[in-house]
């Protein structure tokens, strides 16, 4: 019976605001809280002493005594077709695309492949806690697909799109404006919106796009103006050059996009590394998204996001792990390489920094605000169960911990997916930690 009311008991914590502006009053913690779910959906939250006595005998209680539970992660920027790649040794951007992402994205002729994929990759997301994805298919209408038809079956909030790229890549991965455009309209028609699947319109990037094809993304955008737009943005000094050979009439290289009214709520832009205060103002005017790349920034050599910079001009930020140029799918190990980001800029980054943006940032970067990441009344109940003690040496280390900060601080830095205990979607646990590989793994 779907109505029955499930509570998680458990030290619960979420955010309601960016802690860079909001300070300590960004974050909730309740030790030995409770969550109420219902249909799948938040409908309580506090201590655990003043809802437990409030509620209907019926209900069912599931006890996480001593373990975190936070919303599921979010992770505004990865490439599914990546996945057996990560890790791929030794270039910049640029050549690394022609070494390792195109000839590995070649594969997703094939419909099996596609299958196998889709699944690995979504087991690998919710053994890390990520919950909700954009995520970029290939260029093959079939990568989409079987993303979609694996995430559907498993009731997840996922975002995806068919990779449009009709210059500068292997003929064999290329398409045309328009059958980008009748391809990816077709994926719109039978996905968008469809149970907790959305659809982002996906150029991979200006120097593979004719002007042609960028008019098209728009044509796309404005017959559904709910659909995503994803693509990368400024990751690389060469990458950056190119476009200005590629676009001279463009002021810049969010101007590219900005032309071709691509800059919009609901846009998000991969790296955002290299930007002027005109870009920066841009993205900011317009609603657009950026989405942080840590581990990716620094296995590729791209450059350091300036975090500050996106907080003065008001910019939605959320974290990607952008693998497998990123080297990680846990959001832990990203926001331990984001915190490593802003120090070598001499500038501050905390635990709670990083967990906002795998969380409410993210879902705030995906105007998703209201429906996922926080606990906020009414929102979806995918939710996770995070272990302190999930290795010896964690325990160790965390019981010398003193405060929640320092407690969170040392988990974003020392932990990655052993300390996912637990995955819950729709109020649903889907995920649970094996005990055995957990002292394998120690
Ligand atoms: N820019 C264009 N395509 C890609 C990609 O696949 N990965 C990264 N990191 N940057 C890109
Ligand atoms: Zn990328």
């Amino acid at each position: 019976n779907n109505n029955k009311i499930t509570v998680i008991c458990a030290n619960i914590l979420d955010f309601v605001d960016d802690p860079a502006i909001a300070g300590d009053n960004a974050h909730r913690y309740f030790e030995k809280g409770a969550l109420v779910i219902q249909n799948g959906k938040v409908v309580n939250l506090g201590y655990e002493q003043d809802i437990l006595p409030s509620l209907d005998k019926s209900a069912t209680i599931i006890r996480h005594d001593g373990k975190l539970v936070m919303p599921g992660m979010i992770d505004t920027h990865i490439h599914l077709p990546q996945t057996e790649m990560v890790g791929a040794y030794g270039e910049q951007l640029l050549s690394w695309l022609t070494e390792y992402a195109f000839p590995t994205e070649k594969k997703f002729t094939c419909e099996h492949y596609s299958k196998d994929i889709s699944n690995r990759f979504l087991d690998e997301l919710l053994r890390n806690g990520t919950t909700t994805a954009l995520v970029f298919g290939t260029v093959h209408t079939q990568s989409v697909d079987a993303f979609f038809n694996e995430s559907q079956k498993r009731n997840l909030r996922m975002i995806a799109g068919k990779v449009m790229m009709d210059r500068n890549c292997p003929d064999d991965l290329s398409d045309c404006a328009q059958t980008s455009y009748d391809q990816s309209k077709a994926l719109i028609e039978k996905w968008h919106n469809v149970d907790r699947l959305s659809y982002a319109v996906t150029p991979r990037f200006a120097p593979t796009s004719t002007p042609e094809q960028l008019q098209k993304c728009t044509q796309l955008l404005e017959e559904y103006p709910d659909t995503y737009l994803h693509t990368h943005l400024s990751e690389n000094k060469d990458e950056c050059e190119w476009v200005k050979g590629l676009f001279p009439e463009a002021e810049d290289y969010l101007g590219v996009y900005e032309q071709a009214k691509m800059v919009r709520k609901r846009s998000v832009f991969a790296h955002s590394i290299h930007l002027s205060e005109r870009e920066l103002c841009c993205l900011a005017d317009n609603n657009a998204a950026i989405s942080h790349c840590p581990t990716s920034n620094l296995f590729l050599g791209s450059g350091l996001l300036n975090l500050k910079r996106c907080e003065e001009h008001g910019i939605n930020v959320g974290m990607g792990t952008d693998v497998g140029a990123g080297t990680s799918f846990s959001m832990l190990q990203t926001g331990n390489e984001a915190y490593k980001i802003q120090q070598l800029q001499g500038q501050r980054f905390s635990a709670f920094k990083g967990m906002y943006l795998a969380t409410l940032g993210g879902a705030r970067a995906l105007d998703l605000e209201g429906t996922i990441g926080n606990f906020a009344i009414g929102c979806e109940a995918d939710f996770i169960v995070m272990d302190y003690a999930a290795t010896s040496f964690l325990k160790f280390r965390i019981g010398h911990a003193k405060t929640l900060h320092e407690q969170l601080f040392a988990m974003m830095m020392l932990g990655d997916d052993r300390c996912i205990e637990q995955t819950y979607i729709m109020g649903k646990s889907v995920y649970k930690r094996d005990a055995k590989e957990q002292f394998s793994t120690t």
